[in-house]
């Protein structure tokens, strides 16, 4: 393998990525240059630069891509209804195709041979950075530090950054692990590997709870053209001011908390809990439209592609082949997911109070039961006897065998 002379590393300006910047240094005499991009995790990086570069960064990244997230990744899993297991909306997931994909192009750009990034040896990001860089540069070398090197607590790898002079914020150990974009919050570790155990409230980051909820309904409506949520009570937003919108006004009223038990790709299950208010709350409203406009085989097919896709995106296989087949039917099913979706926040709960569309294949016509019917009742006489004719057949075939 030849020498490894510049390092592309993923940077949070946490105490993990910190440390790994001096030791990759060290341990490869290479020159490091840091890469960290907005996704919307709700705090500010305008320090980071600096911070980079007095921990010995050659040069230092900072990105704003929150547009890029929400319309290239965030729309196509929400369009698809993918979420994992049922509950988590994968917006960690989402998150790592994203930065691997910079972490590339600044690659190629600085001609450097290898990124790093600050995963641990146990989890889902691992593979998901490392599936994307190789999908995109075979060529590349990946270094994670956390996997190989000798530090194996939080207080040896202070005493490695005391001993390097770099300068970490003293703060209080917290010993939860956090992981947060515009399209959630990702919470696990401390008090929370005890599946048996209520979460402690102060886990909580963007979501109040149910018992300290507003005591009235909040009604909004949202609007989606071709699938894409477009409007909130008739204003327009981009779609990534709209999330952040209704992560507060979701987040006020208790919704979008979520607590699972999941199985982890290399095999754990682990306890997280999410808060992804905007997240829960669009693709709850998504769902209703597509159930007023999507006839009834696309819309049940489509929820077998909707775990699918959930499955590719949590494993890490977001460019490949079937991602992106998988993305031509989801792209298909959206022309006519147009329309309006009232909903009620309280207390924790969204619920659909009202949906309207211009594509709405409800027919009032031939649901009521008024007089306005036009429905005939007597063509179901013909449909049972051929629809059921097959379970008839079996009966009474089986019925002479037991006579016999
Ligand atoms: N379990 C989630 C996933 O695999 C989130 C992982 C990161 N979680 C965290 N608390 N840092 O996508």
């Amino acid at each position: 393998m030849s020498k490894i002379k510049k390092i592309i590393l993923a940077y949070s300006g946490g105490l993990d990525t910190s440390v790994i910047l001096a030791w990759l240094k060290e341990k490869y005499k290479a020159e490091v240059i840091t890469y960290t991009a907005n996704l919307g995790q709700g705090k500010t990086l305008d320090s980071i630069e600096e911070k980079a570069k007095s921990t010995g960064a050659s040069k230092a990244y900072v990105e704003n891509l929150k547009k890029e997230f929400s319309q290239e990744y965030v729309l196509p899993a929400l369009q698809a209804g993918a979420v994992y297991e049922g509950k988590y909306p994968l917006a960690t997931a989402l998150g790592r195709f994203l930065i691997a994909k910079n972490l590339i192009k600044v690659a190629e750009k600085e001609k450097a041979e290898a990124i790093a990034h600050g995963c641990s040896g146990k989890g889902n990001d691992q593979v998901r950075f490392e599936v994307t860089a190789k999908a995109l540069n075979p060529e590349i070398t990946i270094l994670a530090p956390l996997r190989e090197w000798e530090l194996t607590s939080r207080e040896e790898e202070v005493r490695y950054a005391q001993k390097h002079n770099i300068s970490i914020e003293i703060t209080e150990e917290s010993p939860y692990s956090m992981d947060r974009n515009l399209w959630g919050v990702s919470i696990e570790c401390g008090p929370l590997e005890d599946t048996r155990r209520e979460p402690p409230p102060e886990v909580y980051q963007i979501t109040s709870s149910a018992e300290k909820a507003p005591d009235k309904p909040t009604y909004i409506e949202i609007e989606f053209q071709q699938g894409i949520p477009s409007k909130l009570d008739g204003k327009s937003y981009e779609l990534a001011s709209l999330i952040e919108k209704l992560n507060l006004i979701g987040g006020k009223n208790g919704v979008g908390r979520i607590d699972l038990v999941e199985n982890r790709l290399i095999g754990i299950k682990s306890r997280e809990i999410y808060e992804a208010p905007a997240a829960v709350i669009l693709h709850y409203a998504h769902k209703e439209l597509e159930r007023l406009t999507l006839d009834k085989d696309t819309f049940h097919f489509k929820e077998i592609i909707a775990q699918r896709y959930s499955q590719l995106v949590y494993n890490g296989l977001w460019y490949s082949p079937l991602r992106q087949a998988l993305d031509g039917f989801v792209t298909q099913t959206q022309k006519f997911v147009s329309g309006q979706v009232k909903l009620k926040l309280y207390k924790g709960n969204c619920e659909v109070v009202a949906r309207k569309s211009p594509y709405s294949l409800y027919d009032k016509k031939l649901a009521t039961y008024t007089k306005e019917d036009v429905f005939n009742q007597k063509a179901s006489e013909g449909f049972i006897h051929i629809w059921g004719l097959p379970l008839k057949t079996v009966a009474k075939i089986q019925k002479k065998k037991e006579k016999k």
